[in-house]
């Protein structure tokens, strides 16, 4: 039997079959403002209130942003701070300035149940750096794919595809958000994050005749019987419920 980790929303819970396939490597994407940091904060908030491990590397936010918005929801990190570990920019900048470097040493140390990685955008956005590619090393790179010219869109896939391997081998069920571009092909802005997870969930925001109506969809999860039907959500007191 597959282990599952919840997510503790329990409309998705449901459409999940029980939760996420543990050691799963889970998109969530979606436009602007359809709600991806407020449900990956939602699912590591109330993980680690159940007694999980939990890292949020935000690459967008402050601590202080995320920790407000935290209070709008009523969720105290004050409770969770043993269980759950913020890491920002600023931590980054404080100590090494590579972020690849020091997300993958990070995960590569502590044993996490939970890595919420926010966003997948922005990481590829400061990761485009020839240096990086030395540090992972050309026969690493090999490994991975044989490209016939080594351009920077092909270093991009190569560093995703290397993030990947590496949650997958921490053993962590992992959530990354991506940005879905409006008009364009594909689920994710690189094109290839949504072949290499082992899961995609949808969001979408739509305003109709006045009214805003979110809608929540398991496009694909590994190792579940999903319901794929597509819900409706909204923000409550405590956080998103799902229909
Ligand atoms: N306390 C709240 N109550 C209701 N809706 C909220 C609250 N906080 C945020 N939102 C809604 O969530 C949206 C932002 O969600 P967010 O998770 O930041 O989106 P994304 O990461 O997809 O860009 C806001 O635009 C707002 O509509
Ligand atoms: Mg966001």
């Amino acid at each position: 039997m597959v282990k599952r980790v919840k997510s503790y929303i329990s409309g998705l819970d449901k459409m999940l079959n029980g939760g996420f396939p543990e050691n799963s490597v889970v998109i969530i994407n979606g436009g602007p403002g359809t709600g991806k940091t407020i449900i990956c904060t939602q699912i590591a908030y109330y993980n680690a209130l159940n007694g999980n491990k939990v890292v949020l590397f935000d690459l967008e936010q402050n601590r202080e942003k995320i920790i407000e918005q935290m209070k709008q929801f009523k969720w105290s990190f004050e409770k969770v701070k043993r269980n759950m570990e913020i890491i920002t920019i600023e931590d980054v900048e404080k100590e090494k300035g590579n972020y690849l470097e020091y997300l993958l040493e990070k995960i590569n140390k502590t044993k996490y149940d939970i890595i919420v990685i926010d966003s997948l955008d922005s990481i590829i956005t400061y990761l485009l750096k020839e240096e990086d590619i030395k540090k992972i090393g050309i026969e690493k790179i090999k490994d991975i794919v044989v490209p016939a010219i080594i351009d920077a869109e092909h270093v991009e896939r190569m560093k995703i595809k290397h993030i990947f391997e590496m949650l997958t081998k921490s053993k962590a069920t992992s959530l990354i958000t991506s940005e879905k571009v409006d008009g364009e092909i594909g689920n994710t802005r690189d094109k290839i994050s949504e072949f290499l997870c082992d899961g995609m969930i949808t969001l979408n925001r739509n305003s109709i005749s006045g009214g805003l109506t979110r809608t929540i969809e398991v496009v694909k999860m590994r190792r579940t019987n999903i319901d794929s039907s597509v819900h409706s959500f909204d923000f409550k007191k405590g956080g998103i419920f799902v229909e």
